[in-house]
């Protein structure tokens, strides 16, 4: 090949190995293992999509004393993606916003779906047993794609108008993610988990949504000015 293929502003996500102990994993374990339990009422088992916590239960996970070992790591991952990605950590401030377990059996998926309520979104891996469902982020719109559907059609791929499968142009791109790895990503990135394939153990995750305001509005434009300069509108109050 004597010219040169160039990428331009691809989509980048950050994957770490957060470090949190086996006993410290086992009781955030067991804490998801009794959420469920409790909350089984009502979720048919039989479903074909994972039980959520933030649909199933609540989005407040991350408020439990077993949460605490992990929550200790997540600075570190946040700055050191901020860092790869030259965003200055010293003008931001991070919230978690939600937080909740993904507790996925045999032949149950997560559908596609974007956090568009949040910034950053997050994925922690509690336990992922063998064949228990690919992580895939998916892309509408690949840029290079120049006749619509080409690259995201498998019927196109079937009938011979694709050499072979490519990430650099690839629509979905499945992932195999693995226990104690965290994964950080724009909350915009459409992604789902395909169906769980593993008889013996459910896939455990837990994911978080992350708002990200600026530490001073002053002069600034991007970003949501901090917390405290917020103002409460009570839409109840109905003045006669
Ligand atoms: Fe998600």
């Amino acid at each position: 090949m004597r010219g040169q293929l160039i990428g331009l502003n691809p989509m980048y996500f950050y994957k770490v190995g957060l470090g949190v102990s086996e006993s410290n994993r086992q009781a955030i374990y067991s804490a998801i293992c009794s959420l469920v339990d409790k909350e089984a009422e009502g979720f048919d088992p039989f479903t074909d999509t994972a039980w959520l916590g933030d649909i199933d239960s609540s989005g407040d996970f991350h408020t439990i004393p077993e949460m605490r070992p992990l929550l200790e790591r997540l600075p570190f991952a946040l700055g050191e993606y901020f860092k790869a990605l030259g965003v200055n950590a010293e003008k931001f401030q991070a919230y978690i916003s939600r937080c909740w377990p993904a507790y996925q059996t045999v032949g149950q998926k997560i559908n596609l779906h974007r956090h568009m309520q949040s910034n950053i979104s997050g994925v922690y891996y509690v336990d992922v047993p063998p064949e228990s469902g690919e992580f895939a982020f998916y892309f509408y719109d690949v840029a290079c794609e120049f006749i619509p559907g080409l690259f995201s059609s498998d019927a196109h791929a079937k009938k011979g108008l694709l050499n072979s499968w490519n990430l650099m142009r690839a629509t979905e791109v499945p992932l195999v993610m693995e226990t104690d790895q965290l994964i950080l990503f724009p909350s915009k990135t459409l992604h789902r988990v395909h169906p769980s394939k593993n008889y013996d153990r459910p896939r455990i995750s837990i994911a978080f949504d992350i708002n990200v305001t600026l530490r001073s509005s002053d002069k600034q434009e991007a970003g949501m000015p901090p917390l405290d300069k917020w103002q409460g509108i009570d839409v109840l109050t109905n003045p006669s």
